[in-house]
């Protein structure tokens, strides 16, 4: 596990940001700190009257740990606590593959804000627009000991885009546009615009799917959004048991497809849940542009 902590002015940096974010909003909106370490961040946020949530599998003994609440993050239900900003320094794993999690994790608590310090590596969050990006000084850390830690970092402040409104925004599209679109099962090589792959066989057909938009991938699986490697999924999807969604017109927008894979996945009536196997048609998809 990933034990280091970040120097208090960095710390304090990104209090000015959450607190700057948190005060242009109407509404009260909350902080969570989903790996607090020795909270440092929730005690000066709750000193300037935010409230706060802070969270940690292993909070330091030396600390006064009333206010975290000791627990894995990753089981965290997402519960009723309104509007949030969520963050902030999570264990990083090796490739970021335990910090994905974490972000993974704290977009079911669909966040206005997203507060993070992850390693100096491309990051793309569906939904989000940075609004801030920052390259922390290598030496921005310290181990439990006392010692200096040093990792390239990113402080990054990203905010919820509107609500595309789904079924509006495909009800919109076919109203005033008809999608000229290619429904197949070929995988068609040197493909680079934006595309959706939609399973049409088996008990998920309908229910998975994944939006390929440029160098990002999102895959939809039990009725959420994850980013993905795209490196261990093409293989299976080229496939028969996958649709194919190119645009032959005008290109794609990637809300759209979202929108679309959406609408397809509450409209299919296979049965996740059983052996028994079903299928989506190409007209399935069709009549849902
Ligand atoms: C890199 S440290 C950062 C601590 C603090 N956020 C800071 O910046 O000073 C990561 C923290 O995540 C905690 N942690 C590790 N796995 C966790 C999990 N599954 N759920 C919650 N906290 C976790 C560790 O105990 C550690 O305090």
């Amino acid at each position: 596990m990933d034990k280091f902590y970040t120097k208090t002015p960095i710390l304090d940096k990104s209090s000015g940001l959450i607190l700057e974010v948190i005060e242009k909003c109407k509404e009260e909106v909350c902080f969570i700190d989903f790996s607090c370490g020795n909270n440092y961040l929730c005690n000066i946020l709750s000193k300037q009257g935010v409230k706060c949530f802070s969270y940690d599998i292993d909070p330091p003994k030396n600390m006064d740990a009333d206010n975290v609440i000791t627990c894995d993050w990753l089981t965290v239900k997402p519960h009723n606590i309104g509007n949030c900003v969520i963050g902030i320094n999570p264990p990083f794993g090796k490739n970021g593959t335990e910090a994905r999690k974490f972000v993974d994790h704290a977009l079911l608590f669909k966040p206005l804000f997203i507060v993070l310090i992850l390693p100096k590596i491309r990051w793309k969050i569906h939904g989000y627009t940075l609004m801030h990006s920052e390259q922390l000084d290598v030496n921005s850390f310290y181990i439990p000991d006392g010692k200096d830690f040093s990792w390239p970092t990113t402080l990054l402040l990203l905010s919820r885009n509107v609500d595309s409104g789904l079924r509006t925004f495909i009800a919109k599209s076919k109203k005033n546009a008809k999608l000229d679109v290619d429904i197949t099962r070929k995988w068609k090589n040197g493909f680079t615009g934006n595309m959706a792959i939609i399973r049409r066989a088996g008990r998920n057909a309908g229910h998975q799917s994944y939006v390929v938009s440029g160098d990002s991938i999102i895959y939809r699986s039990n009725g959420q959004w994850k980013v993905t490697e795209w490196t261990q999924n093409k293989h299976s999807v080229e496939g028969d048991c996958f649709l194919k969604i190119y645009p032959t017109d005008k290109p794609f927008e990637s809300d759209y497809l979202i929108g679309l894979c959406e609408k397809i996945d509450a409209d299919s009536d296979c049965n996740k849940a059983s052996a028994c196997v079903g299928y989506i048609t190409n007209k399935f998809v069709a009549d849902r542009l």
